[in-house]
This record gives structure tokens, C-alpha cells and sequence, in this order.
């Protein structure tokens, strides 16, 4: 096995599973056994935590994935990374399904795909110092011998702006402050040099002091290595700001998706208009901002969403209509690359886009223009 890390060949397998290519989630739905709410196909109680959900990430894209408290978004973060396996649909890295991945395939794949998680406290552990911490992540792809482990280590910490890189080596998570705590979990995550980064709130539980700094971090690692990346946050202005694209999760559907210009500044969705709504306008460079949701965008958490027959966001949305509880909408393309699921999608202005004016406000409203089939001719 030869460790050409100088230029990323580190195993003895070689090649980039992500070449030109993307990650493809393919109509992925999660669900989990609850105890409660209906049955299941195989006659036990479920719930779907992620329900049809397709979305891609191209070759150093990034992807911010937002939406309130039990929208599913770690739950696709963990079928992305392998933690976990979609009971329908497909996930793939450059064409192939990462579950039929084998042997040096698979070895590949753990190599480009990293995660950093929200809680660096917990991803770490606490009786290794931080050299055992990265020698760790690099014996399990066969990188063993000292001077690569401190060349691939030292770099990483640099890269990670945890500097000098030798005072930190020596350290243990006890000895460190919550950011570099995470700093060492980003050092980890990038240390084999992956093609795709999974953020699942990195900052969310870091002091606010702090924050601006590790964002700054993502940004400056996505260029540098040239890393795709989902960032998972409630905070729409830090998204606004890093990713190129953003996806709109609401009980475990992606209602909205598209480029962040405009999805964040003209969206389709009334969910992803309260959103913005309860989010001050973002200054220019202000990364340390709590964008958490207020109570009333909290209040979905733990809804059994197989339960609804419609669309999900019906009994919160201001411009319902009947159609809106006969059945979920379909995806459909509203803007360049910018897709919705909504019967009445919001125009620049706040005008219904397929209705040519205001949607109705309650099931009453609509029956009078005419019912259901007329609003899906209209669109
Ligand atoms: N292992 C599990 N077993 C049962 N239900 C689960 C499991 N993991 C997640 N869920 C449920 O799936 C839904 C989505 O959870 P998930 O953690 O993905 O949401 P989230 O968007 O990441 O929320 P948060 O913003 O609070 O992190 C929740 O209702 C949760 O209770
Ligand atoms: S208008 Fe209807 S389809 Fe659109 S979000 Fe509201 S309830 Fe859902
Ligand atoms: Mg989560």
C-alpha cells in the first residue's frame, strides 16, 4: 500500500468515487418503528421521518438544508453518510447505490463522504488526545506509518486554523475550548482529503463568539479542497451566505428547493416565507446571529406526518384552499432550477403564481372559484 497522500492516492484502492459526478438521493423515504400512530406495511407501527425526498449535490456545491426542529434533515444527513439505510429509494455517489458499495468501493466511499456533528463534546473521545484522535481516522484506511500520520495530521490541524499544529497534538478534548473542540472534529472530518462534507448545525452549540469563525472555516475548506457540501442550520442567513443552493424541509418533505438568490429572496412556499419572515434581513458579513425559530414554527416537532393526506403544511398555511387537503402536491419546476410543492405557490410580489391572483385564504374561499378540478387545470 503506498501512501501517495501528497496527491490523495492514500489506500491501496485509489481513485475518487466522486469524480464530475454528484450525490443523488433518489425518492428516499426513512421511516422508523414508533410505538404509536399507524401500521406499518409490515404490521408494525411507523413513522416516516423522511418521506420522497430526491435531492443532488454537484461536484463543490453547497447545499444548505433548513427547516424547523423534527423536519427530518439529520435523518437525511445519516442516509447520506451511511449511518443509516433508506427503507425506499436510492442514495448514490457518482451513479452508484452506496449500500451495493463492497471491498475497496466501500473503503472509498467512507473516505469521501465525512460528517461533522453538531455536538463536537460528543464526537469526541475524551480519553484520546488529539494525535490518537486523526491517527485513529487514518489507521482505518491503512495509513499507519508515523511520518505520514504527522504529516497528514499537522496538515489537517492547519487547515482546521488550529495553529501551531504540534502544541495541539499533545491535547485532549478536556483541555480544549468548544471551538476547537469543533476545529478538531472539522481536522478529523478532512484529514483523508474527502469529496463531500455533511454539516449537521457544526455551530449550532458553540458560543456565539465563536460561531462566525468556524463558518468562515467551511467557507474557506469548501474552496480550498474543493468540497461539496450539505450544510444542515436553522439559521437562513448563515445559508444565505455559504451555500450556493438551499433545500426547505417541513415534516420530512422537501417543499421547496433551488438556487439561495432566489429561493431566499422570492420563494414559492408559503412554509419557506414564514421562515424568512421570522428571520431578520441578513447584514452583510453577520454570521453570529441565533437564527433559531420562534414557538410557532417549533410546534410540528414529533407529528406523525403519515397521517396527512393532503398537503402537510395545511393546517399552518395562510393560503390553503380545498385542493390543499385532498392531496400532497407535486415537485414542479416554478423558476430556473427552483422547485415547489405547493397548489399556490407565491410570486415575486406575493401573488399566486398559477392562480394569477391571491390564493384563498380557507377551503370556503376556494370551493367558491369552483373546486378542486379547476385549481389543477389553473396550474
Ligand atoms: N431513530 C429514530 N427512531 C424513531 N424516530 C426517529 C428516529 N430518528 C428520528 N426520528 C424522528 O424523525 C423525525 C425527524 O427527526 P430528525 O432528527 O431527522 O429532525 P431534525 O430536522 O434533524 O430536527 P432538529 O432540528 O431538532 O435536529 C422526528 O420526528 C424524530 O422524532
Ligand atoms: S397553499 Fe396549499 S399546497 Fe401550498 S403550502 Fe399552503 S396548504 Fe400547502
Ligand atoms: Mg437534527
Amino acid at each position: 500500500m503506498g501512501a501517495r497522500y501528497g496527491d490523495r492516492t492514500f489506500g491501496e484502492d485509489g481513485g475518487d468515487l466522486m469524480r464530475s459526478n454528484v450525490l443523488a438521493i433518489e425518492n428516499v423515504t426513512k421511516r422508523y418503528n414508533a410505538g404509536v400512530s399507524i401500521v406499518g406495511r409490515a404490521g408494525r407501527p411507523s413513522v416516516a421521518a423522511v418521506e420522497e425526498v430526491s435531492l443532488e449535490i454537484g461536484e463543490r456545491q453547497m447545499v444548505g438544508l433548513v427547516g424547523e426542529s423534527g423536519s427530518g434533515k439529520s435523518t437525511l444527513a445519516s442516509l447520506i453518510v451511511r449511518l443509516d439505510r433508506p427503507s425506499v429509494g436510492t442514495v448514490r455517489l457518482a451513479g452508484e447505490d452506496i449500500w451495493k458499495l463492497r471491498g475497496k468501493r466501500l473503503r472509498t466511499f467512507r473516505r469521501d463522504v465525512q460528517m461533522v456533528f453538531q455536538d463536537p463534546y460528543a464526537t469526541l473521545n475524551p480519553r484520546f488526545t488529539v494525535r490518537q484522535t486523526l491517527a485513529e481516522t487514518l489507521a482505518a484506511h491503512g495509513l499507519r506509518r508515523r511520518d505520514v500520520v504527522q504529516e497528514l495530521s499537522e496538515r489537517a490541524l492547519e487547515r482546521a486554523e488550529l495553529r501551531p499544529a504540534k502544541a495541539f497534538l499533545s491535547a485532549h478534548p478536556s483541555q480544549l475550548s468548544g471551538g476547537q473542540r469543533q476545529r478538531v472534529a472539522i481536522a478529523r472530518a478532512i484529514v483523508l482529503e474527502p469529496k463531500l462534507l455533511v454539516a449537521d448545525e457544526p455551530v449550532s452549540m458553540l458560543d456565539v463568539s465563536v460561531r462566525s469563525g468556524i463558518l468562515n472555516l467551511f467557507e474557506r475548506l469548501g474552496d480550498e479542497l474543493g468540497l461539496s457540501m450539505l450544510f444542515i442550520s436553522h439559521d437562513l442567513s448563515t445559508v444565505s451566505h455559504l451555500c450556493d443552493r438551499v433545500a426547505v424541509m417541513y415534516r420530512g418533505r422537501i417543499v421547496e428547493e433551488g438556487p439561495v438568490a432566489s429561493v431566499l429572496t422570492a420563494p414559492f412556499h408559503p412554509y419557506t416565507k414564514a421562515l424568512l419572515d421570522a428571520v431578520p434581513p441578513p447584514e452583510p458579513g453577520a454570521w453570529a446571529r441565533d437564527g433559531s425559530l420562534g414557538d410557532e414554527l417549533q410546534e410540528a416537532q414529533g407529528v406523525n406526518v403519515s397521517r396527512i393526506v393532503g398537503c402537510r403544511y395545511v393546517d399552518r398555511c395562510p393560503r390553503r384552499s380545498e385542493v390543499c387537503y385532498a392531496a400532497e402536491p407535486d415537485d414542479r419546476e416554478l423558476g430556473p432550477q427552483h422547485k415547489t410543492r405547493c397548489y399556490h405557490p407565491i410570486a415575486p410580489g406575493g401573488v399566486s403564481v398559477l392562480n394569477g391572483g391571491a390564493a384563498a385564504s380557507a377551503p370556503k374561499a376556494y370551493e367558491s372559484r369552483g373546486g378542486a378540478n379547476k385549481d389543477r387545470e389553473a396550474s
